[in-house]
């Protein structure tokens, strides 16, 4: 019997994902690096792994398509979805940072322009801070937006920060950080009850391991 269906982002942080539901003892069939399948089952069938891209996890989620989810708080701020997280399983750790050339003064400007892939999230940092800002939402390569004059900084993720220092911008402002979270359906969380807190518990088991 299916006990419950688990979203897992596609990508980055994937490989890490599935190494430690292995230590929770949950493989699947036919699950290999390469594979392009989307649905999976665990051997028991008690479980079904999806995955989908990770922007799109706390929808899945929210919307009660999967009970449990694996995703970034990144894309969890950014969808503003009505679901519970639960762990920080400390993945995938980096940060949300404002960064632009060196010496811009976001302090002193009227009006800032904003390039980001993360709009509610670059929004919501810059009304807490009561700047006026426009925002330019991008899908990727946002480095750009400031060296072309496309905005003034940008809003988006910094790991290693390497991308920020191979094209000469710094770190203005850190923001959130970042790291990969258990997120879990509300009504599932009360009518899958038992599975789920199972699956929590072993998964808190493994990250203590
Ligand atoms: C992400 C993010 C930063 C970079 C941060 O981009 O948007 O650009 O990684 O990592 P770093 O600090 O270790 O350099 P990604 O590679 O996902 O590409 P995209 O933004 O073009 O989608
Ligand atoms: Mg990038």
């Amino acid at each position: 019997m299916e006990a419950f269906t688990l979203a897992v982002a596609k990508g980055r942080t994937a490989d890490h994902t599935i190494r430690l539901l292995e230590q929770m003892d949950i493989f699947f069939e036919d699950l290999t690096p390469s594979s392009r399948k989307l649905v999976f089952y665990n051997k028991k069938h008690t479980i079904k792994l999806i995955f989908v891209k990770a922007v799109d996890v706390p929808t899945y989620v929210e919307k009660g398509a999967a009970d449990i989810g694996i995703a970034g708080k990144d894309n969890i701020l950014e969808s503003e979805a009505d679901i519970y997280e639960i762990l920080d399983l400390q993945i995938g750790k980096c940060e949300f940072a404002v960064a632009g050339k060196p010496g811009v003064n976001i302090d002193t400007l009227q009006s800032l322009t904003i390039a980001t892939k993360y709009p509610t999230v670059a929004k919501k940092h810059f009304l807490r801070k009561g700047n006026n800002v426009e925002i330019v939402k991008l899908n990727g390569s946002v480095e750009l937006a400031p060296l072309i004059g496309l905005s003034d900084v940008i809003v988006d993720i910094v790991e290693t920060g390497n991308t920020l220092k191979e094209n000469g911008l710094v770190v203005i402002e850190h923001v959130e950080p970042i790291s990969t979270r258990l997120i879990i359906n509300k009504a599932s969380f009360a009518m899958k009850a038992n599975h789920i807190q199972q699956f929590i518990e072993k998964l808190k088991i493994s990250l203590e391991e």
